[in-house]
């Protein structure tokens, strides 16, 4: 059963939106990954949709010996061919600029300082700075340490400094907490944007939107109607070019204490008094440190850690993660991970959240299921077929973007059948394809001084609050079987019994 459209796309959801003041954006690490793949297309698209005014400027920062024309070229490169050579791009391309440096030497930051002098009077920048630090997490420390000798963190005279970090945040609470440390001794809490790009998915977002912007559901969102709540995250990839990184952190450390928690801490919370950052991040902290931190005993009955060997994925033979390139052959690293937590609050006491993330599983698909109770009494229990159902709404995030509710119906016919249907609402229907990398939003809003996106030092230590027993009980306890699930499959067996042994299932989605 579909939902047809009732608003006109193009009258009712064009968004005028209002230009992001004047500023600089100073991008640390502009020659990696993450500005080619997201940054570059993200601050593109804002240019396109004119919310960029004149009097913003580009400056990025690298240790690659750049001219200016050869960093606008590089830059150039990470657009889309049809961008390039545009009227857009011209305007973007005349407001970059480079400085080369290494992130550890001083006389980058008075370079910096001198720099951005000449930029607030050329551009009109008007002294407000975003640094943006797409760089290794060694680094995030010290660049915002040497930020601050250099003078470039202050706030005078209604100019605004603020520093976005990406993740990982920390290996662990202890290294997390000590990172909050050191850079609030810099910066105030309110200049830090601590980035986590699940937030700048439109149905991560929707999440509040669909909670809090309709009546009907929330009535029904909590332990009297809601069984358990499973939330997937599957990824087809592998480590790709990332092993070094991956090999020491693993699947708990990079998924669990950031995205997995922004999924749950958005299911879960309460609702805000306010749509304002701090409103919306004290109920998602509030609810995150709700989360029953695992016992010892818990860790062994209710986490599972995998690993994949070689399979096949698509039709095609692909390695196991062990030879993977800078993949230690003995590793023990997990790629998969399965959780059961519970919440201790009055809405969700009683009712399991289990949580599962993998790589090289069998389809790429994040989902939140929220899995209903059974009707007390079952009318239709001697009708000749009665497929059992229990209502299911399942949030679905991606690379699919809806939300679909299924429940029982009557199969037409003379003889009572009573059979599952599905009513479902798909984000590409209404709203068409979505040209968006998830950053545009983000880094808008750090222009903007919007925080309601990122992370608060409490909700991120909160997040490793939850990981933290884990990965001490998996340190002492190395894994015996690895790899313990084919690439290509939904995880190892052990995932499945989590259930089992709670007479539940994951959902199934079809391959
Ligand atoms: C990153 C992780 O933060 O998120 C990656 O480091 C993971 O390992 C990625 O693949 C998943 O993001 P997305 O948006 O593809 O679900």
């Amino acid at each position: 059963m579909a939902i047809v459209p009732v608003v006109n796309r193009e009258s009712e959801y064009e968004q005028p939106g209002k230009a992001a003041g004047p500023c600089v954006m100073v991008l640390f690490g502009a020659g990696g990954d993450l500005t080619k793949r997201k940054l570059v297309p993200a601050l593109f698209n804002l240019v396109k949709a004119k919310l960029l005014r004149d009097d913003f400027a580009i400056l990025g920062v690298s240790v690659d010996d750049l001219s200016l024309d050869q960093f606008r070229d590089q830059v150039t490169g990470f657009l889309r061919a049809e961008d390039r050579e545009t009227e857009a791009w011209k305007w973007f391309t005349q407001r970059l600029y480079y400085e080369r440096g290494d992130f550890a030497d001083v006389n980058l930051y008075s370079a910096l300082g001198k720099q951005l002098g000449d930029l607030d009077r050329e551009r009109h920048t008007a002294g407000n700075y975003l640094f943006y630090l797409a760089t290794a997490p060694k680094f995030f420390a010290s660049i915002v340490q040497q930020l601050g000798a250099a003078g470039l963190c202050n706030q005078e005279n209604g100019r605004w400094r603020r520093v976005v970090i990406e993740k990982p945040f920390g290996h662990d609470l202890e290294s997390a907490k000590a990172l909050n440390r050191e850079i609030n001794s810099v910066l105030s809490e309110n200049q830090i944007y601590r980035i986590d790009h699940y937030l700048g998915k439109e149905t991560v977002q929707n999440i509040m939107v669909f909670r809090f912007d309709n009546a009907i559901f929330e009535p029904i969102w909590n332990r009297r109607y809601i069984d358990h709540v499973q939330i997937t995250n599957a990824e087809t990839v592998g480590v790709e070019r990332r092993g070094g990184y991956f090999d020491n952190a693993g699947t708990l450390r990079d998924m669990v204490p950031n995205h997995m928690m922004q999924l749950l801490s958005l299911t879960a919370m309460e609702s805000p008094v306010f749509f304002q950052a701090d409103a919306v991040r004290n109920e998602q902290a509030k609810v995150l440190h709700a989360v029953q931190p695992l016992d010892s005993e818990e860790v062994l009955h209710f986490s599972v850690r995998g690993q994949y060997g070689q399979g096949m994925l698509d039709a095609e033979s692909v390695p196991g993660y062990r030879t993977e390139p800078a993949v230690s052959p003995e590793s023990r690293t997990e790629t998969f991970v399965a959780l059961k937590l519970n919440i201790d609050n009055w809405r969700w006491a009683g009712v399991p959240f289990y949580l599962r993330t993998g790589k090289r599983l069998a389809k790429r698909h994040t989902e939140i299921t929220i899995q209903f109770k059974r009707t007390p009494f079952e009318l239709f229990r001697n009708a000749p077929f009665h497929k059992l159902h229990t209502n299911t709404l399942v949030i679905q995030i991606q690379p699919v973007e809806g939300i679909s509710l299924s429940f029982g119906a009557k199969i037409p016919g003379p003889v009572l059948r009573v059979g599952s249907v599905d009513m479902s609402f798909e984000y590409s229907r209404y709203f068409g394809a979505d040209a968006y990398t998830g950053y545009e939003v983000l880094l808008y809003d750090c222009m903007m001084g919007d925080a309601t996106l990122f992370q608060r030092a409490d909700m991120v230590e909160a997040g490793w609050s939850v990981v933290d027993p884990v990965l001490d009980v998996w340190k002492a306890l190395p894994p015996r079987r690895f790899p313990n699930y084919s690439a290509g499959t939904w995880g190892p067996k052990d995932a499945e019994e989590l259930m089992e042994r709670d007479q539940r299932q994951w959902r199934k989605i079809e391959a």
